[in-house]
């Protein structure tokens, strides 16, 4: 039985999801005793080491396919150990990234089938699905600049207009295919407009 609270981010390269994550975890702290802040890939130890391999190295390293199951690996992992425990104890979990990051990165932009990326959703997530995934949607040219100018690991970054292109659609469509759990927040904004509109989201949809 679920009783705490799943809320996922999600978006395309240089979108602010980790500013804008950190900005709702302060707020909710004042709301709820237990805020879990996690991210993927990544999260667990198991998690974090797989993350190396993903985000490390020439963009076509590992095709689209084995992208998907380093990606399950890492978040089977990151469910078993620290997501599924913190929802069974109430904690609000705030995840940078989860499963539509693989529909849209391996699926939409790369050529992963959608048909294993939902038997993999199916079988390895096993029920465990946010409640509420934020969104955050700028064009990509826009979020490529922001996240060149960050500097940094930049496997994914490296892929071309094109590819970010395809997120963003692919995030869109997402949103509007799941409308009660996806939420779009324009953020090509200032920082504390973005953060505004995620809690006025977030105190809507789950009736602080
Ligand atoms: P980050 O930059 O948001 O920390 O994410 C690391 C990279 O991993 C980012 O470029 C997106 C990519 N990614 C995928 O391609 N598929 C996934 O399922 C996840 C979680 C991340």
């Amino acid at each position: 039985m679920t009783r705490g609270l799943f809320i996922s981010f999600e978006g395309g390269e240089g979108a602010g999801k980790s500013t804008q994550i950190r900005r709702l975890a302060e707020r909710l702290t004042a709301e709820a005793a237990d805020v879990v802040l996690t991210r993927e890939p990544g999260g667990s130890p198991g998690g974090e080491a797989i993350r190396e391999l993903l985000v490390n190295g020439a963009a076509d390293r590992w095709s689209p396919v084995t992208e998907t199951l380093l990606m399950y690996a890492a978040r089977r992992d990151h469910v078993e150990r620290v997501i599924r425990p913190a929802l069974d104890r109430g904690a609000v979990v705030l995840c940078d990234r989860f499963a539509d990051s693989t529909r849209a990165y391996q699926g939409a932009g790369g050529d992963a089938p959608a048909s294993l990326i939902a038997a993999l959703e199916d079988h390895v997530l096993s029920g465990t699905v946010p409640n509420l995934t934020l969104i955050l949607d700028l064009p990509a040219e826009v979020g490529l600049a922001r996240a060149s100018a960050r500097g940094g690991a930049a496997r994914f970054e490296s892929k071309g207009l094109d590819f970010h292109e395809r997120l963003r659609t692919a995030y869109l469509a997402i949103a509007a295919r799941e409308p009660e759990r996806c939420a779009v927040i324009d953020a090509d904004a200032d920082v504390e407009s973005v953060a505004d509109a995620i809690w006025r989201v977030v105190e809507k949809r789950l009736d602080l």
